[in-house]
């Protein structure tokens, strides 16, 4: 049997790597976008011009939001796989488009739900799933797929939704149904808006004389931080199983922002030192005393989740799954591609001129 899957969300991080992780296994991909005023293809730009286009990678027009188009998507490529990543991604603008974010990350699953069950026959479902749902829950800690769920933001509350409706088809219609608990995951192609990106991007843009300092919000949150590749290997080992289930895909490794930005000024051979708390915090350059980092109340959200820490034990026992980049590497790898791209050199470059 050829093996078909259909990404929605394609064009973003998470698409953009599992679609060349799919090629690589002789998968014919098909990934749907949806229109934008200027091309927004950059994530699968490589694939677009090498060999595969046209023959085994497609894109299609469509939204989530709109259940003619999904059906018509499924009935016609009859994907053996689908994977279910397109959505309102952004936790701290969910606040601000709530009623879209609950369209586009919550009712939009069950939508592809449907047009799976009515015409996809015994196709296997991939629904992305978050830690975010755990969101309030600090006392448990590892947190795993027995944790109960308790979500902070309309981003959050959306995706409890698509979990449960995934869930529910799985037990009402049979399908195989899958919910990929997944811990925040990142890599160069990160969203630019995303701490992690914001970081590592802002801290290149200082090295280069481009921006004076880093702006950011809340510093003492703690996340569970992976490399996106490792994460769409689980998210494929999820559906080669006998049976479906959920699983939760993390480090089992937790680190504050303000540890990130330690990181990735260290990197660069910046070594900050932090003086004042809350909102006049500074992260100063304990060679040159710059301030290179400050507080902005922009960014703080109207509820946070302030603690994430995921036990990926039934991943690597059930699926086989295992990770190859640690925290250290992926801000490595992270700070040395924004340097590269905007200094044109790499860290150690960096390093060995200053
Ligand atoms: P991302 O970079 O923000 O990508 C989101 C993708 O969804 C983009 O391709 C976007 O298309 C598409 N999309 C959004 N609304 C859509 C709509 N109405 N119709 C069609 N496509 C739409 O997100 P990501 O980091 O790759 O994450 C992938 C999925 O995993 C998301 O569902 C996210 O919520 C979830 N997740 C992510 C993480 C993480 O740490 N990265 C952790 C847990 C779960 P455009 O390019 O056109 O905007
Ligand atoms: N984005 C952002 N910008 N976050 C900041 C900033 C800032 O300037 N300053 C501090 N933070 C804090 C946020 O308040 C949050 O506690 C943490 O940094 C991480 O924020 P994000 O990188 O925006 O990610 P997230 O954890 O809210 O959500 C990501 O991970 C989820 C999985 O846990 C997204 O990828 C979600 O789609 C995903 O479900």
């Amino acid at each position: 049997m050829n093996n078909i899957a259909l990404i929605t969300g394609v064009t973003g991080q998470d698409g953009s790597y599992l679609a060349e992780f799919l090629l690589a296994q002789g998968y014919e991909v098909h990934g749907l976008i949806r229109r934008h005023s200027t091309q927004n293809t950059e994530r699968i730009d490589h694939i677009l011009e090498g060999p595969y286009n046209g023959t085994k990678f497609f894109l299609h027009y469509a939204d989530t939001t709109d259940s003619s188009g999904l059906i018509r998507l499924v009935s016609e490529i009859k994907p053996t796989e689908v994977y279910n990543l397109a959505a309102q991604s952004h936790v701290g603008i969910s606040f601000e488009v709530p009623e879209y974010t609950a369209e586009a990350t919550g009712v939009s699953t069950l939508k592809l739900l449907e047009a799976v069950r009515m015409f996809g026959g015994s196709c296997r479902y991939y629904q992305a799933s978050t830690s975010e749902l755990f969101g309030g829950i600090p006392e448990t800690a590892p947190q795993s797929e027995k944790t109960p769920f308790y979500p902070k933001s309309p981003y959050g509350a959306a995706k409890l939704y698509s979990y449960w409706i995934t869930v529910n088809y799985r037990e009402s219609y049979n399908m195989f149904a899958c919910n990929g608990i997944l811990f925040n995951h990142e890599s160069p192609r990160r969203g630019e808006n995303f701490v992690t990106r914001k970081i590592t991007l802002a801290i290149a843009n200082i090295l280069a004389g481009k921006q004076e300092k880093l702006s950011l919000g809340n510093m003492n949150a703690k996340r569970d931080w992976g490399f996106a590749g490792d994460y769409v290997k689980g998210m494929w080992l999820m559906l080669q199983q006998d049976k479906p289930g959920d699983y939760v895909l993390a480090t089992n490794e937790t680190h504050t922002v303000r540890e990130f930005v330690e990181a990735a000024f260290g990197q660069c051979g910046i070594e900050i030192k932090w003086e004042g708390e809350g909102v006049n915090e500074k992260g100063i350059d304990a060679k040159t005393g710059r301030v290179l980092v400050d507080v902005n109340p922009q960014f703080y959200r109207p509820a946070e989740v302030e603690f994430l820490w995921g036990d990926c034990t039934k991943a690597e026992t059930e699926l086989g799954w295992k990770r190859d980049v640690d925290f250290k590497g992926l801000v490595a790898m992270m700070m040395d591609s924004d340097l590269k791209e905007i200094a044109g050199m790499t860290c150690e470059e960096y390093k060995a001129k200053n």
